[in-house]
């Protein structure tokens, strides 16, 4: 029997050119790169410092406009909405993890997870249940009173985890989400990510410099000097991907597949 899977593009790139100005003329970040991920994919973006994976990442997670291309994200055109347009899909659809967490000092663990939500115009009460469940999904429910500064590094990537999914986004962006943790913390943040995308659904795009991350990835998209580079893991990094574990996207035809909330379940 042949099943008719369906791979189902989620964010689609085409020809997309990002230039900044400089002194004396501008500066090709990004050359005619053209990209796309599917629904369900775990992916890295990898290459050497200065080959455009942050740019690329703050183009896809709608943060600049590329000076030319075309970008379509979960089948609507958005290169060319206005950056109010652009800014309510990015709340609605994109979640977002830093290297160094950002959370805000003076607000718990609960009150840094409910920000997106106070955006969004959730009611108070919704919006603490969400949070509370959110955070209890990426194993902090004993944690919702404490203080960013009273937590460790890997908590408080945890935290902005919880954050990140609050909101129920399709996709996470996470440039070098474990860059400023230990290995074995950083581990465990990737087991967190791989869950979420394996149990929630979602769909994972992130930077790394670590190729031990970059060879457990569902694919590597490799970027050097602002172009797409094929085989960056064996031939930049020297590494080979791990037999992949079957995308999402292609274990469940996506069709039959509604991306899952998370779970509304009460701290312990
Ligand atoms: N706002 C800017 N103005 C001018 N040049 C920029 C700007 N942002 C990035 N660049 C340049 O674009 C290139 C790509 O930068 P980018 O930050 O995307 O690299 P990266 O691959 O993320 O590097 P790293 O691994 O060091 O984080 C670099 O040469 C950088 O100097
Ligand atoms: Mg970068």
């Amino acid at each position: 029997m042949t099943i008719d899977y369906v791979m189902k593009p989620i964010v689609q790139i085409d020809n997309m050119v990002k230039d900044f100005p400089t002194g004396d003329g501008s500066f090709r970040a990004l050359d005619d790169v053209s990209v796309e991920i599917n629904q369900g994919e775990m992916v890295a973006i990898m290459g050497p410092s200065g080959s455009g994976k942050s740019t690329l990442m703050t183009l896809i997670g709608l943060l600049d406009s590329a000076t030319s291309g075309s970008y379509t994200l979960d089948g609507e055109v958005v290169s060319n909405l206005s950056r109010f347009e652009q800014a309510r899909v990015r709340n609605r659809k994109l979640g977002f993890v830093f290297q160094n967490f950002n959370l805000l000092p003076r607000l718990t663990a609960l009150q840094n997870v409910e920000l997106p939500l106070v955006y969004g115009r959730v009611d108070w009460r919704e919006r603490r249940e969400r949070a509370r469940a959110a955070l209890t999904s990426v194993g902090l429910g004993h944690k919702v009173d404490s203080l960013p500064t009273t937590l460790s590094g890997g908590q408080k990537q945890r935290v902005a985890i919880a954050r990140a999914i609050v909101h129920n986004p399709a996709i996470i962006l996470a440039d070098e989400p474990t860059g400023a943790l230990d290995t074995r913390t950083g581990n465990e943040i990737m087991a967190l990510f791989r869950e979420l995308n394996r149990e929630q659904g979602r769909t994972i795009i992130l930077v790394t410099h670590d190729p031990e991350i970059g060879r457990q990835m569902d694919r590597v998209i490799g970027l050097r000097d602002g172009c797409l580079a094929e085989n960056i893991l064996g031939d930049y990094y020297g590494v080979q991907p791990i037999t992949p574990i079957e995308p999402l996207a292609v274990i469940e035809p996506l069709r039959e597949r509604e991306l899952v909330p998370v779970p509304l379940r009460r701290a312990s």
